[in-house]
């Protein structure tokens, strides 16, 4: 009997669990890097940390590196898809790690397990998506006063947080770690784009090359996906309400439409938008017969999965996380993983080389907090950008790439005004 707290799905999955970590941890050389150093200098001493993220087995590394720095990590997942059941019983098996993250869990048990996180009184917490900073300013503010601060990874959660900053009912400082440049403009781009491709193809086995493709968005995931999807030889079409993403994507070569309009035509819709409704059971009704309906975005609201069961007269599971639903008309629609972001219950999330940077930055966040403690406001900081550079540098160093360096004429060129033509 394991001795540490935890709800795992099964602890006799430990073994294959460790290996798939290590596989991780092989590709996440700027982590590598980081654990040696917080072995070595400990910022994190004393600290307990609460993290409500995917349990993968890159988020395993993630946890390694906070230990490693001196801190205590107590774990559950920021989606009940996407638990990786092997990663969670190696964490409580070979690293004592409390886990409360079972894959498929219902959304009562999900928030059972975030109330165990903060039941360990976390100094600092880490989101995906802002659920637990949210559980603890609705149900648990007395321990907000414990609290250094707060980090949150994705778009969608530092949406929330600064929507709960502009209400002022933030009561903490927070990190949005999303927003240094080394985790959105690759993690949301070349993370999402790929592992959403993957999610689809696990899913269905189609084939890609000559499917009308309508991606919803045109952010940074978003772009990452239109641009992977074409890689695969899809056509790809991009709904866009902003008219200024929606030029670049006409001017990145993309067919630029209206969704009302594209849903007649589509064959796949993937949405990474970060709001709601985006396909509605009105649009699912003009699709046509076999259309696929993929979401990536954090939540399972971007196209109506409930409104698609209810309307739908029959529902078949075909394989996993491919269901069909049959509607009154006889034409039948396909959805994948319930809706839920498809990168990360049809496949297994981005892959490690990317999360090495994102992690990175939650890593350094961690000791930003410790070393600003007592002076931060709560509001939403960004990292410094000598942070994203130090991240850029170690991973183009581990990439084998070099970059250049200004000269001196250079440099005063580029400070100086009195130069021209
Ligand atoms: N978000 C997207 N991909 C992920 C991964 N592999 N691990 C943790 N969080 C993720």
């Amino acid at each position: 009997m394991n001795k540490i707290s935890h709800d795992v799905k099964d602890l006799s999955l430990a073994e294959a669990g460790k290996l798939k970590i290590e596989w991780a941890g092989q590709n996440m050389s700027v982590m590598k890097l980081i654990t040696q150093e917080f072995a070595q200098t400990k910022p994190l001493n004393g600290l307990t940390i609460g993290a409500c993220l995917h349990v993968t087995s890159e988020t395993a590394n993630l946890v390694l590196a906070y230990i490693a720095g001196g801190a205590k990590v107590v774990l559950c997942a920021s989606n009940p898809l996407s638990t990786q059941d092997s990663v969670s019983a190696s964490l409580v098996e070979d690293y004592h790690v409390p886990v409360f993250a079972i894959h498929g869990e219902d959304k009562k048990t999900y928030y059972q397990h975030l109330n165990k996180v903060l039941d360990f009184h976390p100094q600092l917490t880490t989101d995906d998506g802002a659920d637990l900073v949210t559980l603890l300013h609705r149900e648990r503010s007395s321990q907000i006063p414990e609290i250094l601060g707060s980090a949150e990874e994705t778009t969608t959660g530092v949406i929330r947080l600064k929507a709960m900053a502009k209400d002022g009912a933030l009561k903490l400082p927070v990190l949005a770690v999303n927003d240094s440049d080394t985790k959105h403009m690759f993690d949301n781009r070349y993370g999402t784009g790929q592992s959403t491709v993957d999610g689809i193809l696990r899913s269905t086995n189609i084939l890609l090359a000559g499917k009308r493709v309508i991606v919803c968005g045109y952010g940074w995931c978003a772009r990452g996906i239109a641009s992977r999807m074409r890689g695969m030889g899809a056509i790809v079409t991009v709904i866009e309400v902003d008219p200024v993403k929606a030029l670049e994507a006409a001017m990145d070569g993309f067919n630029v439409d209206q969704i009302s309009r594209a849903s007649r035509y589509g064959d796949v819709f993937v949405s990474a938008t970060g709001d709601k409704e985006i396909i509605s059971t009105t649009h699912m009704k003009r699709m046509k017969d076999g259309a696929i309906l993929a979401n990536s975005g954090h939540f399972n609201v971007e196209f109506d999965y409930e409104g698609l069961v209810k309307c739908a007269k029959k529902r078949r599971v075909l394989r996993n996380n491919l269901e069909e639903f049959t509607l009154a008309s006889g034409r039948r629609l396909y959805a994948l993983g319930e809706g839920r972001l498809i990168n990360l219950v049809g496949a297994e999330g981005h892959p490690a080389e990317v999360m090495d940077m994102s992690f990175a930055n939650q890593a350094l966040a961690a000791a930003w907090f410790v070393k600003r403690k007592g002076t931060l406001k709560s509001k939403v900081y960004v990292l410094p950008k000598d942070i994203d550079q130090r991240v850029a540098r170690l991973k183009l160093r581990a990439m084998g790439m070099r970059f250049d360096r200004l000269t001196p004429v250079q440099r005063k060129y580029l400070h100086s005004w009195q130069e021209g033509t």
